[in-house]
């Protein structure tokens, strides 16, 4: 029980690096919580600090959930745990990213993070939440509505894809997790002021 409490621990301690916090500090000396959204994720990091930091910022956490995963993964095997730890540590991580303790508890939206859940737990998920947002980006220009609309379509095919019954609830919780943390963008888009990209 030791082990998977303390793989719990590592998934949620990863998942708080607020990596748009600190390469916003460290490379701009800007804070992103005053600037754009106040969102500490990729979209705000490069909509605040530019492209490269955006793309730093949304490697670096889409990072989390995969060495979470993967650590996980081989200590599951190694101990002889359950394979479901995997997908605890991964919960873990993305409540980690969303509520942080290394920033106040005032995190991400969990976008980049599940990004790389998807990506480690089924590559069918990833690559069909993948065209979900390319294809709803294109038509809206939100980068919101795209990862809504993306991690919902993850949740409707989960079960038709070899996902377990943890991983079908973890994939629930994950999503419920991240349209929570969008209603705010969800009331702008009702309002007509949600950020556009301009981009593509
Ligand atoms: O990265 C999260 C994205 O879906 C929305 O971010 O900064 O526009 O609220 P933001």
């Amino acid at each position: 029980i030791l082990v998977y409490l303390l793989l719990i621990i590592m998934g949620y301690l990863y998942g708080s690096i607020p990596f748009a916090l600190v390469i916003g500090k460290l490379f701009y000396h800007t804070d992103v919580r005053n600037s754009g959204s106040g969102n500490l994720g990729g979209t705000n990091a490069g909509r605040v600090l530019g492209k490269k930091a955006g793309l730093s910022v949304i490697i670096l956490d889409t990072s989390k959930c995969c060495i979470s995963i993967f650590i996980a993964g081989l200590v599951a095997n190694a101990c002889n745990l359950n394979h479901n730890i995997v997908y605890l540590c991964a919960l873990a991580c993305v409540i980690g990213h969303c509520y942080p303790i290394f920033a106040g508890f005032r995190g991400g939206k969990a976008v980049s993070v599940a990004l790389g859940y998807a990506l480690m737990t089924n590559i069918y998920a990833f690559l069909i939440a993948l065209v979900i947002f390319l294809i709803t980006l294109k038509l809206s220009k939100y980068v919101s509505l795209a990862s809504i609309l993306a991690s919902i379509s993850i949740v409707v095919i989960s079960p038709f894809l070899g996902y377990s019954t943890v991983g079908i609830i973890t994939n629930i919780c994950i999503v419920a997790l991240l349209v929570y943390k969008h209603l705010s963008n969800i009331q702008r888009i009702k309002d007509g002021t949600e950020n556009k990209i301009t981009w593509m």
